[in-house]
């Protein structure tokens, strides 16, 4: 049976039992930062399960791509080692919101299985958690599995969790035997990690939710959440033993023997490839661009794993971006999305290949050379740094050869180099806190910087670099922590507040303010008088400049929102910068942002700018902001409340934020786009002004092209096209200088003819001109060589510096003479190099002093010529 009729025939099987199917969810869980990848079918039901959502159906089934790379459940490194491991794979699963439960569960899994695929029961072992007597005697007494066919397992078999967080239970497993021949032993039995028996299908009984602190409260309802990996039933309904065996995995394997040259189908890094084309493929059609953080950092190292196995494979070529094709053939009916998506995953693919083909190959040299010099049987950490910090080779890889070779490497050595790079790069900036100080303080600074610029606080530490000190005076520079303070603290992109903290006795200027632990630090410099611990102050935020940062920020939401609509949902914000008087905002987008789009990009901000609706803040808790559509980041730490700002016309951009912002986006003023960019593959970069930045760098264009009007002498209407009629003219003057020269030259070579000089009966000229070019030069002695019709010459060209030396022998003297040889050795004299044939030769260079010892030795080298 093919792996598509399995996809089908289930999704059938648990329709006709009045479950919904529904569309597989992306492999990018856009609305849980818990969550990695998508690795179960569950996750899209995740807060069902919880209560905190409904649906209008109590069962589902659905065919969910999964990926198990990274995070809690994680299969790389098994992955070309085992039969069934993958970095992608299919889950077919069915599910209940406190519908049925374990009986029915346990029911329908026997029931598909061996009826309607027809597998004998024999060859069907289950487990049930150690304790779970009800799913026990379901088997024993409702199914009639034999009791000796049955394992009892612990929490790490049979208790299964979505992530460290979330909806989890008490499981039951069905596995298949696949026979004495296969070497492995029953579930619980020492030797069950190996390849006789497997785990075919997953029934969770969704009991708890384990919280943050690891306590675990009841669901609302009991559920089920189930799990079958197709590939897995494919093997098995093929009767073959591996996975990789199936009709699918041949196919892409065949693909890749096509696209690497391998000819040997049983090699496992053939396997690899077919394995993480899959995952690559479907996690970039999903969005996901690869980059050196989160989601897409294990998508680089996945691309990154496949590459290099082609190299194994001897492929010097790209070549994964190749097999595209292939697997849409496969897979791209199931799900058209990859289909759609086809185009851009290639080119995603191919520039990663051949970013990664260059650092693998310096990479691979001196790691081999390395490992050719090491006596015992580990890498030493000072040249696993060294590939990581000097060559970009990553750490997991040289980890990967060295697993291959049987050798280790040194871990420990590794991380201390890396510990102390990282301080290195931390003393480099002198502002930035040791991120391991421990301030010791309890609590957190109270923020009132959303409401007030300006307020009083009290001092609860002062530090002068990393060392507590009791008072700051004039001229000090530290740090100044206090209970409350209106400062904003630099985070989310959006720099630190500036001011001043004043006492009756002190005044201090504040340039920057950080986040520490909790508690904001002031960085100060003391303008006057001494501050003590425990005084108190008047902290005041520089009012004009705090303003023109929520300009810039407010806009940086409004930009976020025009790049989407412009360019697409697939643009995911990647870094962003916000400071008083700019902003930049990095996101992921394959192509550079053309200047109508960017045109586009800046009407649609500056219309909601101009719509001047009113920016509202909501607190709430995340579930409820992300259910309301804001966009979170992912990997970013939110609060259990979190802020949502709202903004714009039809509340166009709402999105989580801590920062500070206008009132109504009317406060912006006016946005103005002044850059784009790529800063590394996959991402690019937009720089902006708002407010009076935007007009500031308005007027400044404005100045260069009133200036530029007055030079031209002509109204700014004009402009254009008196630069179009300047740069014409010059073009003109240009040819027509080049054609006076050309008639210079030729006036010269006039004159010339009564320097020539009779040698043996040989016309001979030997001659210096000065201001000829290269070209007029060429024409010079074509015309010479035409006057005195038989001639040996030599030409010396000198132009400001430059010194070229042209030599010419008439065709009916190239018998004796050649020109190549005269440049040559006349050349020689005066350092100049050059060649060509035996009718024409050049030379550049040479001493501008030694030309007449040139000139003089060209009748002797003819007498030479005649002579031999
Ligand atoms: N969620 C369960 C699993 O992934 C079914 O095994």
């Amino acid at each position: 049976m093919k792996t598509s009729e399995i996809r089908r025939r289930f999704l059938e099987f648990f329709e006709k039992h009045e479950h919904r199917v529904v569309p597989a969810g992306s492999l990018v869980p856009g609305d849980d930062p818990t969550l990695l990848f998508t690795n179960a079918g569950m996750n899209q039901f995740k807060d069902v399960f919880l209560g905190t959502d409904r649906r209008d159906y109590s069962r589902a089934t659905t065919a969910q791509r999964c990926v198990r790379a990274g995070g809690k459940h994680n299969d790389l490194e098994n992955v070309g080692y085992t039969a069934r491991h993958h970095t992608f794979f299919e889950m077919l699963g069915n599910f209940s919101f406190g519908d049925y439960f374990k009986q029915d569960a346990i029911r329908f899994a026997w029931t598909f299985l061996t009826e309607e695929l027809g597998l004998p029961k024999e060859k069907l072992w289950v487990t049930v958690y150690q304790d779970d007597d009800e799913a026990a005697d379901i088997w024993i007494n409702d199914i009639g599995v034999d009791p000796n066919r049955l394992s009892r397992l612990g929490d790490k078999d049979n208790f299964w969790m979505m992530g460290d967080t979330g909806p989890c239970g008490p499981c039951s497993e069905i596995f298949y035997d696949h026979g004495e021949e296969v070497p492995g032993g029953p579930p619980g039995s020492p030797d069950d990690d190996l390849d006789r028996y497997i785990e075919i299908w997953n029934l969770v009984f969704m009991q708890f939710d384990t919280l943050a602190d690891g306590s675990r409260v009841p669901l609302p309802k009991p559920s089920v959440d189930t799990g079958m990996g197709l590939e897995r039933l494919a093997a098995i309904l093929q009767g073959v033993h591996s996975n990789y065996e199936i009709d699918l995995f041949q196919a892409l394997i065949r693909a890749a023997m096509r696209v690497t040259g391998c000819t040997d189908i049983e090699n496992r890094s053939l396997r690899v490839i077919a394995d993480h084309i899959r995952s690559t493929a479907f996690l970039i059609a999903d969005g996901v661009i690869p980059s050196n953080e989160g989601r897409g950092y294990v998508l680089r190292r996945i691309i990154r794993r496949a590459v290099r196995h082609g190299y194994k494979l001897g492929c010097q070529d790209l070549f994964l971006f190749k097999l595209v094709d292939d697997l849409v053939d496969q897979m791209g009916e199931a799900y058209p999305e990859l289909a759609e998506q086809a185009d851009h995953v290639r080119k995603v693919l191919k520039i990663e290949e051949e970013q990664f083909a260059r650092t693998l190959e310096n990479g691979m040299t001196i790691l081999e050379q390395g490992i050719a010099d090491i006596e015992g049987n580990v890498i030493p950490g000072e040249l696993v740094f060294k590939l990581y910090d000097t060559y970009g080779f990553p750490a997991d890889l040289t980890a990967d050869v060295a697993r291959e070779k049987g050798l280790d490497i040194d871990q420990d050595g590794f991380e201390s180099r890396m510990a102390e790079q990282r301080k290195r790069a931390q003393s480099a900036n002198k502002f930035k806190m040791d991120r391991d100080l421990d301030l010791a303080l309890d609590g957190a600074t109270n923020f009132l910087g959303y409401e007030t610029l300006a307020a009083e606080g009290q001092v609860i530490r002062l530090l002068r670099g990393e060392d507590t000190v009791s008072q700051l005076s004039v001229g000090d520079e530290g740090v100044v922590i206090l209970d409350q303070t209106p400062f904003y603290a630099e985070s989310g992109g959006q720099a630190g507040d500036r001011g001043v903290i004043t006492t009756e006795a002190a005044s201090l200027e504040v340039i920057d303010c950080q986040k520490h632990q909790g508690h904001f630090l002031h960085q100060v410099r003391v303008t006057d008088g001494v501050l003590k611990t425990d005084d108190r102050v008047a902290a005041k935020v520089q009012r004009n400049e705090r303003e023109n940062t929520a300009r810039h920020h407010s806009a940086t939401h409004l930009l976020h929102a025009a790049l989407r609509e412009v360019l697409g949902t697939h643009v995911q914000q990647r870094g962003s910068l916000v400071t008083h008087d700019k902003l930049r905002f990095d996101f992921s987008h394959l192509e550079a942002v053309t200047a109508e789009e960017l045109v586009q990009i800046e009407t649609l901000v500056n219309h909601h700018i101009m719509a001047n609706a009113e920016v509202t803040t909501e607190l709430m808790d995340i579930d409820s902001a992300k259910a309301a559509g804001a966009v979170a980041l992912f990997g970013e730490k939110y609060d259990d409340q979190v802020r949502v700002l709202t903004m714009g016309e039809d509340a166009y951009s709402k999105e989580l934020c801590g920062g500070t912002h206008v009132q109504r986006t009317g406060d912006i003023g006016l946005f103005r786009i002044v850059a784009e960019s790529g800063i590394a593959a996959g991402i690019r970069r937009v720089e902006a002004v708002a407010g009076p930045y935007a007009l500031a760098e308005i007027r400044q264009r404005d100045a260069v092209v009133n200036r530029l009007s007055g030079q031209f002498k002509c109204s700014v209407d004009q402009l254009e096209s008196k630069v179009q009629q300047a740069v014409a003219h010059s073009k003109d003057l240009e040819k027509e200088l080049s054609k006076l020269k050309d008639k210079l030259a030729s006036a010269a070579a006039g004159d010339l003819t009564s320097e020539v000089k009779d040698v043996q009966g040989v016309k001979v000229l030997a001659v210096r001109l000065d201001g000829v070019d290269a070209k007029s030069l060429r024409s010079t002695m074509d015309q010479m060589k035409s006057k005195l019709g038989s001639a040996v010459i030599l030409i010396v060209a000198v132009d400001g510096e430059k010194v070229q030396l042209a030599a010419g022998v008439t065709k009916d003297l190239t018998a004796t003479f050649k020109a190549g040889n005269l440049i040559k050795d006349v050349g020689a004299l005066m350092g100049a190099k050059g060649g060509g044939k035996p009718d024409m030769a050049m030379a550049g260079g040479g001493d501008i002093n030694k030309i007449p010892d040139a000139l003089q030795a060209v009748p002797t080298w003819v007498e030479q010529q005649l002579s031999n």
